[in-house]
């Protein structure tokens, strides 16, 4: 083996699982480096700005029109920092400023809808909003990244609690007995990932959804669903007891049709939304079902070749175009997402999209990039580097998904279910 073939090798061990698994290995990546005592270099922590249409009359009013959130420009706005990681536990793979990201710069901007305006995060808001709700986040890895910022947006305000519980990470909100919780399940339906010590593909079961987060669905009011890169890997597709198809399986020596996986995600999708919706119909509890478009990667080169992400500001609107996987990933969640809706509303259930795929593909800037491992440059710039060019620096980008969010449930509070 040359020396790259090798270095590839390790990178795909390391890099694999610590990008795209929930949990594991990339903490043994940076336990040996972790600087307690760094003090972020930010201004303190305000939720004013002038900017913002932060006040209930001008919510309101917003309120009255439907505004599209996906669609605006990043604007140039040296906001303070909604949080700094005292009060809540940033994972430290996308705590960039600990990890001596040098240049602040990306936390300048603010979304921009071009029809309205994005009010900036308030925790009390959120919080009245879920009390005495449970909102579960299922699916990937930009799932977490997105629950995590949402816990480090409420914490400013009112402490949670972790509440052990199998198969989900759990926060408790007593002082609006509110719960938010992770559910990791990439596919959303039930199915193996591959492992870097083997098997090197995943195995999916299209028809069946994961019963890791479907077992707890009478607990939850709202459900967040997300997933995508994880269906990029080399797959072997299930329905029933029969394998309905691969996606590059052929170097794995399988004699499958390889049938991509665009179709294998738009079941894995609907066999989810379609379960929860059968549930509704056969014990009469209602919930309501959010789908979290598609989060863009930003590598420029491959993501196991050396790819970095290095711009340091966003794309201008017109600059970089919604195509490719992308646009495709999206279109098919928005597609589901429809075709499922009016047999949802006709039992009650409220389906709705987080769309953020546009805003976050103008943000290459916004990704942990080479800070997801600490003080990378500290000798020289190394040959190669390892780079997360998927997920997203907290605080950042995500944040903004969840100020969406908020107005979202703000909006649907006449028809979302939140006064159980
Ligand atoms: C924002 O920028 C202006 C002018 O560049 C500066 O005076 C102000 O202190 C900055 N505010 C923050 C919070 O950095
Ligand atoms: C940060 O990056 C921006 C954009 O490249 C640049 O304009 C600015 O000078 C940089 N600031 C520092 C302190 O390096
Ligand atoms: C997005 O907003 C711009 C104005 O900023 C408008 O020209 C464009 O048509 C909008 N696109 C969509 C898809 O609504
Ligand atoms: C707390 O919220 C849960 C739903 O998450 C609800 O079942 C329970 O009744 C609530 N408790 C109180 C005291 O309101
Ligand atoms: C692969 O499958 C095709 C048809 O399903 C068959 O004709 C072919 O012989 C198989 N090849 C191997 C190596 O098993």
């Amino acid at each position: 083996m040359t020396s790259t073939s090798i270095f590839k090798e390790k990178l795909i061990k390391i890099f694999a699982p610590s990008i795209f698994y929930a949990i594991p290995p990339i903490s043994l990546i940076c336990l040996y480096f972790y600087f307690h005592s760094f003090a972020p270099f930010f201004t303190p922590i305000t939720h004013q700005s002038s900017l913002y249409a932060s006040t209930p009359k001008e919510r309101e009013k917003i309120n009255g029109n439907t505004c599209d959130y996906s669609n605006g420009t990043w604007i140039h706005d040296n906001r303070s920092l909604l949080y700094d990681g005292t009060t809540c536990k940033i994972k430290k793979s996308q705590n960039c400023i600990l990890n001596g990201r040098p240049n602040s710069s990306y936390l300048d901007w603010r979304w921009k809808p071009s029809e309205c305006n994005l009010p900036i995060f308030e925790p009390n808001t959120f919080l009245k909003l879920i009390n005495n709700m449970h909102i579960a986040f299922v699916g990937d890895s930009l799932a977490r990244n997105q629950i995590e910022s949402l816990i480090c947006l409420l914490s400013t305000s009112s402490k949670p609690k972790r509440v052990h519980h199998p198969g989900s990470r759990k926060w408790y909100f007593a002082s609006h007995n509110a719960t938010l919780s992770f559910y990791w399940s990439p596919f959303l339906v039930k199915g193996d990932q591959r492992k870097p010590k083997g098997p090197n593909y995943n195995t999916i079961y299209l028809d069946h959804v994961n019963e890791r987060w479907f077992r707890d669905i009478d607990q939850m009011d709202l459900i967040v669903l997300s997933l995508g890169h994880w269906f990029m890997f080399p797959s072997i597709y299930y329905e029933g007891d029969f394998v309905i198809g691969c996606l590059n399986c052929h170097g794995l020596k399988f004699n499958y049709t390889d049938i991509g996986f665009y179709g294998p995600l738009r079941k894995a999708l609907r066999t989810s939304i379609n379960s929860i919706i059968e549930r509704k119909i056969s014990n009469g509890n209602g919930i309501d079902v959010i789908v979290r478009t598609f989060s863009p990667s930003h590598f420029e080169g491959e993501w196991d070749k050396g790819g970095t992400c290095s711009k340091s500001e966003p794309y201008r609107n017109q600059e970089r175009k919604l195509e490719g996987v992308d646009a495709d990933i999206r279109s098919i969640q928005i597609e589901e997402l429809e075709n499922a809706k009016p047999k949802a509303k006709q039992f009650g259930l409220n389906l709705e999209l987080l769309d953020i795929t546009k805003l976050t593909l103008l943000r290459s800037d916004g990704h942990a990039g080479a800070y997801m491992n600490p003080f990378p440059f500290a000798n020289g710039i190394p040959k190669y580097i390892q780079n997360d060019c998927v997920h997203w620096c907290l605080p950042g980008v995500v944040d903004t998904w969840n100020e969406i969010f908020l107005e979202m449930i703000n909006k649907g509070k006449d028809h979302l279910k939140v006064e159980k």
